[in-house]
């Protein structure tokens, strides 16, 4: 007898659907799998024969077949346990398969229950897109895929209740819908702007990279606040909405890197990589490809900290997510595959190796050879992807030992919320999202300067050796900073401000 059952593979971020064929020949008693099963699938038989018997079901002593298609997907991972296992069953008439509008996902272990799998998110949102009405995985994956609107999701604890359930013995309960989404709390951040003294300029900085999403570097001596500046960026970007924390927790889930409290991301990433970080750990890859930090980042933001200090080779390949698509590719032997990468880089580095060139209070001991060759780790195109360059000065004592707050994070928030609208009305219908993303044509149209603009920016252009590029980075900038003033125009103030955060010094 012949049974089929669907469940689901997971290419990158993407799901497929999976048809199980289970057949029940005379023979032999043996069970083969075939349709590209990678070694864990192919380990499948022996976890599914185990649970079978140990749940009190006949595992039948015949020769089982099972298909996998379409048979030129390579599949991977344990989640075919629990759909073989019912496809045996089916096949075997202990039960009624459920109908083809239900997936099954999940692994079994020995004694029968059902363990989590990485990346129930995605293949939900794909169930549901391919017209899937039920989708039957483990309790603890349950809430995650719940978060899929428009499908019954059918938490199962074990083989043994989901025999019951399909042969309607014991009816299972569906997860409650969406949970988790309408919760409204305020999402904390450990840093708050008011508790960095000082740095107003940096601060400044900050907010006019988080209310367009420019990318940031900030250069200072050990000490100065360059990582806290960092770590309280999250608090100033808006909050995300309900989209973008589906999309982030999509990445997540397939890291299988998803907080065991919460079946939904609602906080914005902020990835702080060690410079040691391998090239696959930062851009993603590996022999199962898993997303990396850039993608992890996703939405939210990448801190890299001591910038000279990371592999180079590394840093170049930044350059691609950086600028216009927003995403990476990651080739393997079976075909490539895209991981999202839409992330906003601060990095921060020292100004020379001892740290202190240009300090006006500690001398510099670094000859100055060796500064420029510190200096020249990071190549001039990747330096130009940088849209604010900041100098973040020593602090003095004073200003440090000031008791006074400055002004908080929420407050900050709110204009970078209103110059963000702005924007997503400017954009609404194309595929930008901030003003960092524009590209010529769009700079053309959004960023007219009258004429006290261009002789000013003429100017800067001579004197600064300006290339094409920093030019329309200096427009983008303008025009966030005449977003954050709520002014339609780009005036002569919004540029000069703009031309400030471009390097000053050649480096
Ligand atoms: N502007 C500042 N306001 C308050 N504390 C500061 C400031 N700058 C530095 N600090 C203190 O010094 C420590 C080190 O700062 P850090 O941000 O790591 O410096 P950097 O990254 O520039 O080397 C911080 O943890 C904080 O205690
Ligand atoms: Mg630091």
């Amino acid at each position: 007898m012949l049974a089929k059952v669907l469940t689901c593979a997971l290419i990158g971020l993407e799901g497929a659907i999976v048809e199980v064929e289970v057949d029940v020949a005379r023979g032999l008693p043996s069970l083969t799998i075939v349709g590209l099963p990678n070694a864990t699938v192919k380990e499948s038989s022996e976890r599914v024969r185990s649970a079978i018997t140990n749940s009190g079901l006949r595992y039948p002593l015949a020769r089982l077949t099972v298909n996998l298609a379409p048979a030129d997907l390579r599949k991977e991972g344990s989640a075919y346990d629990l759909p073989i296992a019912v496809g045996i069953l089916a096949a075997s008439e202990q039960l009624f398969p459920p109908d083809e509008r239900a997936l099954i996902i999940g692994e079994l272990s020995l004694d029968g229950s059902v363990r989590h799998v990485n990346g129930v998110l995605p293949m939900a949102s794909l169930a549901r897109s391919e017209g899937i009405t039920a989708l039957y995985v483990s309790s603890q994956d349950a809430p995650e895929a719940a978060l899929v609107e428009g499908l019954t999701v059918y938490p199962v604890d074990s083989l043994r209740s989901l025999v019951s359930h399909l042969q309607g013995l014991e009816v299972i309960p569906p997860c409650d819908l969406r949970p988790g989404l309408d919760a409204d709390a305020e999402p904390s951040y450990e840093i708050d702007l008011q508790d960095i003294k000082g740095q107003e300029h940096a601060k400044r900085a900050l907010e006019v990279a988080a209310a367009g999403g420019h990318h940031t570097l900030m250069v200072g001596p050990p000490g100065a606040g360059k990582t806290l500046l960092a770590r309280a960026m999250p608090g100033i970007l808006p909050h995300l909405t309900v989209e973008e924390a589906l999309d982030v927790t999509r990445v997540y889930s397939v890291a299988d890197m998803l907080p065991s409290d919460t079946p939904l991301i609602r906080h914005r990433p902020f990835r702080a990589p060690h410079h040691t970080i391998s090239h696959a750990g930062l851009v993603g890859g590996g022999r199962w490809p898993r997303p990396g930090e850039i993608s992890l980042a996703h939405r939210g933001v990448l801190f890299l900290d001591e910038l000279p200090e990371f592999d180079s080779r590394s840093l170049e390949t930044l350059r691609q997510p950086l600028e216009g698509q927003r995403q990476v590719t990651i080739s393997r032997a079976l075909g490539a595959l895209t991981f999202p990468a839409n992330f906003m880089l601060i990095a921060a580095m020292n100004p020379c190796p001892c740290g202190y060139y240009g300090d006006p209070v500690r001398e510099c001991t670094c000859s100055t050879s060796v500064v420029s060759r510190y200096q020249r780790r990071i190549s001039g195109p990747l330096l130009d992807r940088f849209d604010i360059h900041v100098e973040v000065p020593r602090v003095d004592y004073d200003k440090l030992t000031d008791e006074r707050l400055g002004e908080p994070s929420a407050a900050v928030r709110e204009r970078v919320e209103a110059a963000r609208e702005g924007q997503r009305q400017r954009f609404a219908g194309t595929s930008l999202t901030s003003n960092a993303d524009m590209g010529p044509a769009e700079v053309r149209q959004f960023c007219a300067v009258d004429e006290g603009g261009k002789s000013l920016l003429r100017a800067a252009m001579q004197q600064l050796q300006m290339s094409a590029r920093a030019y329309h980075r200096i427009l983008k900038m303008a025009r966030t900073i005449a977003d954050l003033a709520s002014s339609e125009c780009i005036e002569t103030p919004h540029l000069a401000e703009a031309i400030q955060y471009r390097p000053r010094r050649q480096m």
